[in-house]
């Protein structure tokens, strides 16, 4: 079984596990960027971090047209956030959690329990060789995980592979603009020893046209695109301030973050939700 090191996961299982609260506040049930809007402002509170963050799944699970009494998988599960938000919004749902590391599947399974008529598994395994039958899922999940995957290319048709004729891959991540990505993959060979030691194996030099190409390689047609960027940006002083707490260094913290909400803030790095369909009949 393939593993990947996930630093920051290190520091906040622990901390998950003693309870400490503000860690908990922030990230007791998802661990992605948060959404704000003009009807629900950042306060600069971690218990608004929260709510944005469950705001940010609900769009991406809207994204996908997620409903009653489909099978859905969410790649990337983390802590099983997402899992719990589908089991509390719809009935007869079958869900599958799928990650790579145990040590959140096991967190999930101590947290989320399926309602009743809803039912829960959580599978360890990798995104990019998925342990699943073909054509097993009406809707595929993956928030903010992709730019971990060894491959997304062989993620793209894993998820073709595991999709019903209609179903539809939902997901968020960062993606520069065109003009940008040589300028990403450049500081990812500079910095990649320095991220590697917090975040783990990271590329974020995917742009939105390389995923829709992405998807058009293996049959999935884009259905939906959002840029949420301006909605995420209160994020980056929150997770500066946990960051600090779950014993990152203090400039490392800054460091680390201040880089990507700089080009956040000058357009260069996108938040997109996208939604991707495949065809209900072979072509
Ligand atoms: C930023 S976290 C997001 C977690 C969760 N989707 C959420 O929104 O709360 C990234 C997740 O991707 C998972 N992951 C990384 N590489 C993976 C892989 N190759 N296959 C499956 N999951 C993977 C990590 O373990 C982690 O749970």
């Amino acid at each position: 079984m393939m593993t990947v090191d996930l630093p920051y996961f290190d520091m906040l299982l622990p901390q998950l596990d003693r309870g400490e609260q503000d860690v908990c506040t922030a990230f007791g049930r998802h661990v992605h960027w948060g959404y704000w809007d003009e009807a629900h402002p950042a306060n600069g509170s971690l218990h608004s971090f929260a709510a944005a963050a469950e705001r940010m799944c609900q769009r991406v699970c809207d994204a996908g047209q997620t409903a009653d009494g489909q099978k859905i998988l969410d790649v990337g599960c983390g802590i099983g956030g997402t899992l719990a938000s589908l089991n509390e919004r719809f009935d007869g749902v079958d869900l599958t959690g799928l990650n790579i590391d145990r040590r959140q599947l096991d967190y999930a399974e101590q947290h989320v329990t399926a309602q009743d008529g809803n039912r829960i598994a959580l599978v360890e395994g990798d995104a990019c060789a998925m342990p699943f039958e073909d054509e097993s899922f009406d809707v595929v999940l993956a928030v903010e995980c992709a730019f971990h995957f060894s491959s997304r290319d062989r993620f793209f048709a894993e998820v073709a592979r595991v999709l019903r004729p209609g179903g539809k891959l939902a997901l968020c991540d960062f993606m520069p603009i065109n003009a940008a990505v040589p300028f990403m993959f450049t500081q990812r060979l500079l910095f990649s020893g320095y991220v590697n030691r917090i975040v783990g194996p990271t590329n974020i030099s995917c742009s939105r046209d390389s995923y829709v190409k992405l998807g058009e390689a293996v049959g999935l047609s884009l259905i939906g695109e959002e840029d949420v960027t301006p909605n995420t940006l209160p994020t980056y002083s929150v997770v500066r301030r946990i960051a600090r707490r779950v014993g990152v260094h203090l400039v490392t913290a800054h460091l680390g973050t201040a880089g990507m909400e700089l080009v956040g803030r000058l357009g260069l790095l996108r938040y997109m939700i996208l939604a991707l369909e495949k065809p209900t009949q072979a072509r």
